[in-house]
C-alpha cells in the first residue's frame, strides 16, 4: 500500500453529553472513543497522523500521544465544520504527498479492514472515495446522491429536499482523496448552505465539477456508529462487550453468563479458563490457561497465572500478579503485589505492595499495613511461610522462608527464616473463675 495519512476530526464537545469532558475521551470498552478510532488507523500502518482538537484540549492531545506516539494534534479554534477542521491540518501535511482519509474520532467501531478497502478504491484509480452506509433511520446525515451509481453529491439534511430526504444510502463521513486533489478542494469550498458551516462533504460536488472519477464503499450502519449521547455511548459499550465475549468464548473461554461478564478492548484471556457470572474486567488483565475467576470478582491491571483460582469477591487491582497456581479467595483485595507460585491468600485479607513467596499460606483477615499515612512501604512474605489469621504486617517488614507467625500478631520486625513469631497479648487463664463470678453475680440480682 502506497503512503497513507490520516485526519481525526476531533474538534466537538458533544454537547448532548452533558460533559466537562471532550466528547472523543468518553470511555467504552475500557478506552477512550479516539483511542478505539485510532487503533483502527494504526493497524494500517498510515505515515502520517494528524488529529484535529478544540482549544483547550489538552487531554485530547495527550490521550492521542498515547495510542500514536508521533501522532500531530493542530487546534481548531473556531468550530465552522467539518472542512473547517480538515483544513487546520494542511500545514502538518505539507510535505505529504500520498492518499488522505478524513474522519471523525467519535466513531469507535470502524474497522480497518474498511479503511483499507477505501484506500484500495483510490489506489485502484478512483481520484475520491468515500464510505457510504444503508441508514435504518438516515435523518440527521448526510444523502448519497448517485448518478447512474456514481456519487455525485452529498446533502446535509438541513440541505436536502423532501425527495433527497427519502433517500437511505448515507455518508459516514470517511472521506480519502489524494494530498494534491484533497487540498485545493478544501480551500474552495464555501459556507452558503442551511448550517452557515464549511462541509467536508461539498468536496464531493467540486470534484465531480471538475471532472473527477468519485467512488464509493460500502460498510454497515453499526460500524460508523457516531456517539452523540450517554445513550449511545451505552449501546457502543453494549456491542464491544458482544465483541470481546464472543472472542474469549471463541478462544476457549467458557462463560457461564456471558452478558454479566464485562472485559476490555485489551482483556488477553487464556484456553480453558471459566469465568463465573457477574465479573467486571477493566484495563490491563491476562488469564492464564485453566484458571477461574469466581463469581463477583473485579479486576484491574493484574495478571493471572494459569491454574490459579479468584474470588468469588475477589478485588485485584493493578499490578498484582499471581504466578501459576496461586489461589485469591473471597474478600481478598490484593494491590501491587507479586504472588509466587501456588500461595494462597484465601479469605478476607489486603496484600499490598508486597511479595508472597512460593506455597506460602497467608491467614483470613491478615493485612499488609503498607501505608504510613505519608509512604508506601514493601511486605516481604518468603517461600512456605504461614501467617496465622488475623495478623496484621506493618510494611517495610519481612517474614523470612518457612517462617509462622502465630494468628492474631502485630509484626514491626521481621522474622527470621523458618523462626516463629507470637506478637499478641499473652493468653491469660484463671480456672474456675466462671462459676465463682457466677454465683456472686446471681445472688445480687434483685426480683423485678
Ligand atoms: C457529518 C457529515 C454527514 C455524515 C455524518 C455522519 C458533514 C458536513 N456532515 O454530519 O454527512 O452523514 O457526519 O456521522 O461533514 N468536527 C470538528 N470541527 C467542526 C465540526 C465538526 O472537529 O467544526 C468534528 C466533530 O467533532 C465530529 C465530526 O467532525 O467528530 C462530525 O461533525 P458533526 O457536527 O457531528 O457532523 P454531522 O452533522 O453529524
Ligand atoms: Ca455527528
Amino acid at each position: 500500500m502506497a503512503a497513507t495519512a490520516f485526519i481525526v476530526l476531533a474538534a466537538g464537545i458533544g454537547s448532548r453529553m452533558a460533559s466537562d469532558q471532550p466528547k472523543v475521551l468518553h470511555r467504552a470498552g475500557g478506552r477512550s472513543l479516539l483511542g478505539h478510532v485510532l487503533n483502527a488507523v494504526k493497524a494500517l500502518a498510515p505515515a502520517e497522523v494528524c488529529v484535529v482538537v478544540g482549544p483547550d484540549m489538552d487531554a485530547v492531545k495527550a490521550e492521542a500521544e498515547t495510542v500514536v506516539p508521533n501522532v500531530r494534534t493542530v487546534i481548531q479554534s473556531e468550530r465552522n465544520g467539518t472542512a473547517h477542521a480538515a483544513r487546520m491540518a494542511k500545514d502538518a501535511l505539507q510535505d505529504f504527498a500520498g492518499t488522505i482519509v478524513v474522519m471523525f474520532g467519535d466513531g469507535p467501531l470502524v474497522r480497518p479492514e474498511t479503511l483499507t478497502e477505501l484506500v484500495s478504491v483510490i489506489e485502484n484509480g478512483a481520484d475520491m472515495a468515500l464510505v457510504g452506509f444503508e441508514a435504518a433511520d438516515p435523518q440527521g446525515y448526510g444523502r448519497f446522491i448517485l448518478k447512474d451509481g456514481a456519487l455525485t453529491a452529498i446533502r446535509e439534511e438541513n440541505d436536502a429536499s423532501e425527495a433527497e430526504r427519502k433517500i437511505t444510502l448515507c455518508n459516514s463521513g470517511i472521506t480519502a482523496a489524494g494530498a494534491d486533489l484533497l487540498w485545493p478542494l478544501l480551500a474552495r469550498i464555501g459556507n452558503d448552505n442551511a448550517q452557515g458551516e464549511y462541509y467536508l462533504t461539498d468536496l464531493v460536488e467540486l470534484a465531480v465539477a471538475d471532472g473527477r472519477q468519485v467512488a464509493h464503499s460500502i460498510c454497515s450502519e453499526q460500524e460508523v456508529q457516531g456517539v452523540n449521547s450517554r445513550a449511545q455511548l451505552a449501546e457502543i459499550e453494549a456491542r464491544l462487550q458482544d465483541e470481546y465475549r464472543e472472542k474469549a468464548m471463541a478462544g476457549g473461554a467458557t462463560l457461564i453468563a456471558p452478558q454479566t461478564v464485562f472485559l476490555s478492548h485489551d482483556t488477553t484471556i487464556g484456553r480453558g479458563v471459566v469465568i463465573e457470572p457477574h465479573v467486571v474486567i477493566l484495563a490491563g488483565v491476562t488469564i492464564g490457561d485453566g484458571a477461574v475467576v469466581r463469581a463477583f470478582s473485579h479486576l484491574e491491571g493484574a495478571e493471572i497465572g494459569p491454574g490459579c483460582v479468584v474470588g468469588p469477591y475477589a478485588r485485584l487491582r493493578p499490578g498484582a500478579r499471581l504466578a501459576k497456581g496461586a489461589k485469591v479467595g473471597n474478600f481478598v483485595e490484593i494491590k501491587n503485589a507479586d504472588l509466587e507460585q501456588g500461595s494462597k491468600v484465601n479469605h478476607l485479607s489486603y496484600i499490598g505492595d508486597a511479595r508472597v513467596g512460593q506455597g506460602a499460606n497467608i491467614g483470613a483477615g491478615t493485612i499488609t499495613c503498607n501505608y504510613d499515612g505519608f509512604n508506601k512501604h514493601f511486605t516481604d512474605i518468603g517461600k512456605g511461610a504461614f501467617v496465622g489469621s488475623n495478623s496484621a504486617l506493618v510494611a517495610p517488614v519481612k517474614i523470612g522462608d518457612g517462617a509462622f507467625v502465630g494468628s492474631g500478631s502485630v509484626v514491626t520486625r521481621d522474622v527470621a527464616e523458618d523462626a516463629l513469631t507470637v506478637a499478641r497479648g499473652r493468653q491469660e487463664d484463671r480456672p474456675g473463675w466462671s462459676a465463682k463470678f457466677r454465683a456472686i453475680q446471681s445472688k445480687s440480682k434483685k426480683k423485678s
